[in-house]
This record gives structure tokens, C-alpha cells and sequence, in this order.
């Protein structure tokens, strides 16, 4: 008796724990490689305007820092603040007159957000089912 209301509780605690994560997570994903349409997006502008020319092709990072370290920490804001503006001054150019990564900034982030959790695998997406 006493163990299965343990147990009934600690379902409860991880399903809750589970919708918290649903409620934070900016995209969503099927098997490591189908994602929603919005992260789908974000990673069209990820690769046409080559981002991993200096964030690496994997976002590991090259002249640019590795995404999937800078993305545990940097917020959602200040991500489009620097994609926006850049920081042109120490090498990273803006990308306000690309329509297409303006377009796709929440998507892009979804993305790289999904990348550092370690949720969307490295390389080819499509969307999800
Ligand atoms: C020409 C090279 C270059 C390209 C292309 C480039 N970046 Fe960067 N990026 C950098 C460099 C260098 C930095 C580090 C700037 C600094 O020292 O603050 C940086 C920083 C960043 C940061 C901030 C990381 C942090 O930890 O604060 C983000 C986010 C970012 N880039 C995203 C992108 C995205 C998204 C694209 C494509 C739309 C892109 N970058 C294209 C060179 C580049």
C-alpha cells in the first residue's frame, strides 16, 4: 500500500517535471532528426547563410565559439540581439540584412537550443511527422 502511493507520487512528480521541460522547450523533435516547422526553418537560415563557416558544421565551433556550449547559458534575447547586430568588432558580422535569418531568428534558436541540449542530432533534419 504504502509503496504504491511512493510510486503514484514520483509518477506524478516526473510527469510534471516533463511538462515543465515541454513548456521551456522552444522546438520539438521526433527521434533526434524531425523537428517542427519553425526549428525547420531555423536551420534552412542556419545553413544558407553558412554559419558554420566559423561556428563549424556541427556548431562545435572553429574562429567562432562552439553554439552548443554558448546555448546552455546565453538566453533567447541576447541571441537575437548578437545575431542581429553582431559583434562585428571581434569578428562576428550581423545578419540584419539577411531576410531570411530575420525571419527565422526564434526557429534559429529553437534549433541551436535543441543542439546544445543535446536533443537534435548534428547534420540532416526534416520535419517531423
Ligand atoms: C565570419 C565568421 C562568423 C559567421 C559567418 C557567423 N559567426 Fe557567430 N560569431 C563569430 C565570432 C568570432 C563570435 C565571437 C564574438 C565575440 O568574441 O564576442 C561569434 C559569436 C556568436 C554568438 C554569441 C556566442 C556567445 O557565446 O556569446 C552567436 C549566438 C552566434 N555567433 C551565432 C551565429 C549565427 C546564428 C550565425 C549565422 C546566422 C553566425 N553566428 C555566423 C563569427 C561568425
Amino acid at each position: 500500500m504504502r509503496t504504491q502511493f511512493l510510486q503514484a507520487v514520483v509518477l506524478m512528480l516526473m510527469t510534471s517535471a516533463q511538462m515543465a521541460t515541454a513548456q521551456t522547450t522552444p522546438y520539438q523533435v521526433q527521434g533526434g532528426n524531425k523537428v517542427d516547422d519553425a526549428t525547420l526553418a531555423g536551420w534552412r537560415a542556419w545553413r544558407n547563410a553558412a554559419c558554420e563557416r566559423c561556428h563549424g558544421p556541427n556548431q562545435e565551433g572553429m574562429v567562432g565559439p562552439s553554439l552548443i556550449v554558448s546555448l546552455r547559458t546565453l538566453g533567447r534575447d541576447d541571441f537575437k540581439a548578437v545575431v542581429t547586430k553582431g559583434r562585428v568588432d571581434r569578428g562576428m558580422p550581423n545578419f540584419d540584412g539577411s531576410r531570411q535569418v530575420m525571419d527565422n531568428l526564434d526557429g534559429l534558436y529553437a534549433y541551436l537550443k535543441g543542439r546544445s541540449d543535446g536533443a537534435i542530432r548534428p547534420g540532416r533534419i526534416e520535419k517531423m511527422d
